[in-house]
């Protein structure tokens, strides 16, 4: 086989917070992927780091009274330690605030000058008087020009969902100061990506570079025609200055992905390997990105657009998963599901969330849910039940009877066969990160074993005359299966089969998985891995809303919010919105809710949380743009009945008439759920 030569990368987490479920499973899966193609013998190259600027991390260490790169060492210590934990076996974890990642930035950035990609543009945005810097949506609060709530967000309110532009909130301030903010003109840097359309186009179709509804996805953004990219922000920032201005720097998102480089630049400067061996354009050598769906449009168009234009390589695969779900929902604060990396470590071995991600995980970019009822059994199962007994069931006689020597011949020929017959399987599968049919393989095989085992009853024969012979052999092929496995499993399960090969007392190689170990001698047998206590997973979830409390006192967002102009009323009390002022039974009739169902959805252009659905209300077609892009794929939702506030007043939006409103309940974000009828209700049925 040949030896090939990758670099891998995982998304760069930001540095203003804790890692979380959903982080964790782009690193597992990187992380498998990575010891996978090692024990192939391929050499591959492992980094990560954290991304390290932008406004939210400038803020939220001036609010922790912090500087900025005070916070990120701090937060960075936490990922690292996250990191380790669950056996994420980066070769190099940096920072994107570091000197090797200004010097490629600004050599990138000049780059794309020299080759015309750059041009500047006077951009009018909501300026903070009092602190002097220009206000991102986030960073912007008011009354919602729709429902009147208070304290809502630049950009939606989480009230009724209505979306608008910051300029549109009534009693608009500054989260920042409390100031009321004004327009302000600033000359912002511009990336031209327009002129990288056709290269662009050509590459995203390349076999191999995305999965293929990835690729689709982005025809739509090319059939709306490329946009030029904001690449700069105005000081005050936490980020690199722009060479050759005072006070503009890189958005964040210009140096993140270059991140990648430096982090890689950081450790071949250590190493002596060879950078540009692996960024030169014509290199021979593999690039893989695992990202999240959310980040695509930056990893496929503007990262490559910079690398196709610097002259430098492009990456050769972009591997895009989808969302971490529990229990069948979006991780949801309030109800203990939106658990961090670090309290699952408190409660839970990294081996059986790894476990549980491979066994549902492949190459699609769609969601995985962590139903918490189905992980426990599934772990207790297949790791505990089927894999680590077949050892417990025959080791303690290879030690008692035969003073831990194994057979000198094989059994059962056929079965050991069958051990090695599914190495093809288990590799294309690895190799093609769908290892939710390795999974599948390994645990056929597991099954197999099993029933060997039950049906050669090796207690049974321990208690027999003469059966000395057969007990050794039956027990061997016992212990040999189990090798098997647990070196099938090696990439998902790195910690169990380090302690397999010290058990074994021998080297276990991937590729020699299904050879038998004869005439050794073993180590006793200790207990491998202790079955998951359902107790354990009640206590994660407590401690995760613990961790919001903690988190909630620690956030100064609402304090902010308090201080600031408007209804200090609104805001959250225990995790719930308070109930709004009574009111009538003839004020409710006053609304007329209708069923109707979906029957067309789009994304919106321009608008970063709206969906444009067309929905049969019965009486006629309803156009509504509703606030709900970040909890629904527009396909979710056609053919779903929906209930739509019919009387509303239309709404001229700068996209179009929206003609009524989706209700649906949820703290809004991911945390949004579409309310439906039961089956049966009919299209203009009346909501009563
Ligand atoms: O979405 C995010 O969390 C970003 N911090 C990912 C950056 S990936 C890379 F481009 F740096
Ligand atoms: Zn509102």
């Amino acid at each position: 086989m040949q030896k090939r030569s990758m670099l891998v990368t995982s998304a760069l987490p930001y540095a203003n917070g804790p890692l979380h479920l959903g982080h964790m499973l782009e690193h597992i899966q990187s992380d498998i992927f990575v010891r996978f193609e090692r024990a192939m013998g391929h050499e591959v190259y492992y980094v990560c780091a954290d991304d390290c600027h932008g406004t939210p991390i400038m803020i939220k260490a001036h609010n922790e009274g912090m500087t900025p790169e005070q916070l990120i060492e701090k937060i960075g210590e936490g990922h690292r330690a996250d990191m380790q934990g669950f056996l994420i076996n980066y070769d190099n974890y940096y920072k994107t605030h570091s000197e090797e990642n200004r010097v490629l930035s600004s050599k990138m950035f000049e780059t794309l000058k020299k080759e015309g990609l750059i041009f500047t543009r006077e951009i009018s945005q909501l300026y903070d008087p009092v602190k002097g810097m220009f206000l991102p949506d986030r960073f912007v609060k008011g009354t919602c020009p729709r429902c009147g709530a208070a304290d809502q967000y630049g950009d939606n309110c989480e009230v009724c969902s209505a979306t608008y532009d910051p300029t549109e909130l009534k009693n608009p301030y500054s989260t920042v100061s409390g100031a009321t903010p004004v327009l302000k003109n600033s000359v912002h840097y511009f990336f031209d990506l327009p002129k990288l359309n056709d290269f662009l186009h050509e590459y995203v179709n390349r076999e191999g570079v995305l999965p293929p509804e990835m690729a689709h996805k982005l025809d739509e953004w090319f059939k709306q025609g490329l946009k030029p990219w904001d690449l700069s922000r105005d000081a005050p920032y936490f980020g690199f200055e722009i060479p050759g201005t005072s006070d503009k720097y890189f958005y964040v998102w210009l140096d993140a992905p270059i991140g990648y480089m430096a982090s890689f630049k950081n450790f071949c400067d250590r190493q002596g390997i060879d950078f540009d061996a692996f960024w030169k354009e014509d290199s021979d050598k593999e690039l893989y990105h695992f990202i999240g769906k959310d980040i695509l449009y930056f990893h496929s168009l503007f990262w490559p657009g910079e690398l196709h234009a610097a002259h430098c390589r492009v990456p050769t695969s972009i591997f895009v998963h989808g969302y971490v779900t529990v229990n069948g929902a979006k991780m949801s604060k309030s109800k203990g599901t939106f658990i961090q990396a670090s309290t699952y470590l408190k409660h839970l071995k990294p081996e059986c969330l790894r476990y549980y991600f491979a066994s549902k995980m492949t190459a699609d970019p769609v969601d995985l849910d962590l139903s918490l009822d189905d992980f426990v059994a599934r772990v207790n199962s297949d790791i505990v039940g089927k894999t680590v007994n077949l050892a417990s069931r025959t080791a303690g006689f290879i030690t008692k009877r035969f003073e831990g020597r194994l057979s000198e011949s094989v059994y059962d020929h056929e079965l050991q066969e069958r051990a090695a017959s599914i190495m093809d399987k288990v590799c294309k599968a690895y190799d093609s990160r769908n290892y939710a049919e390795a999974i599948r393989e390994i645990m056929a095989l597991a099954d197999e074993a099993n029933r060997f085992i039950d049906r050669e009853a090796p207690w049974v024969l321990a208690k027999q005359e003469g059966t000395e012979e057969k007990l050794q052999a039956v027990c061997t092929q016992g212990l040999n299966l189990y090798k098997a496995l647990i070196t099938y499993l090696s990439p998902v399960l790195p910690e169990l089969y380090a302690k397999s090969q010290e058990f074994l007392n021998h080297p276990l190689p991937f590729n020699e998985a299904g050879s038998p170990l004869l005439g050794h001698t073993i180590n006793s047998f200790k207990p491998l891995f202790a079955r998951i206590d359902p107790k354990a997973v009640e206590a994660m979830l407590e401690d995760s809303k613990q961790d919001l409390k903690t988190q909630a006192a620690k956030t100064p967002a609402k304090a902010e919010a308090k201080s600031a102009p408007g209804d200090s009323a609104e805001t959250e009390e225990n995790g719930f919105i308070p109930l709004a002022p009574e009111i009538t039974i003839d004020d409710f009739m006053k609304l007329d809710l209708r069923v109707g169902t979906v029957l067309s959805a789009e994304e919106v252009e321009g608008a970063r949380k709206l969906l444009k659905l067309k929905v049969d209300i019965g009486l006629g077609v309803r156009q509504v743009f509703a606030g709900i892009k970040s909890a629904y794929k527009p396909e979710e939702l056609v053919g779903r009945q929906v209930i739509l506030v019919a009387n509303l007043k239309p709404r001229q939006m700068k996209f179009g008439l929206s003609e009524g409103m989706i209700m649906a309940a949820g703290e809004g974000g991911a945390d949004i759920f579409v309310l439906s009828p039961d089956t049966g209700a009919k299209n203009g049925d009346k909501v009563h």
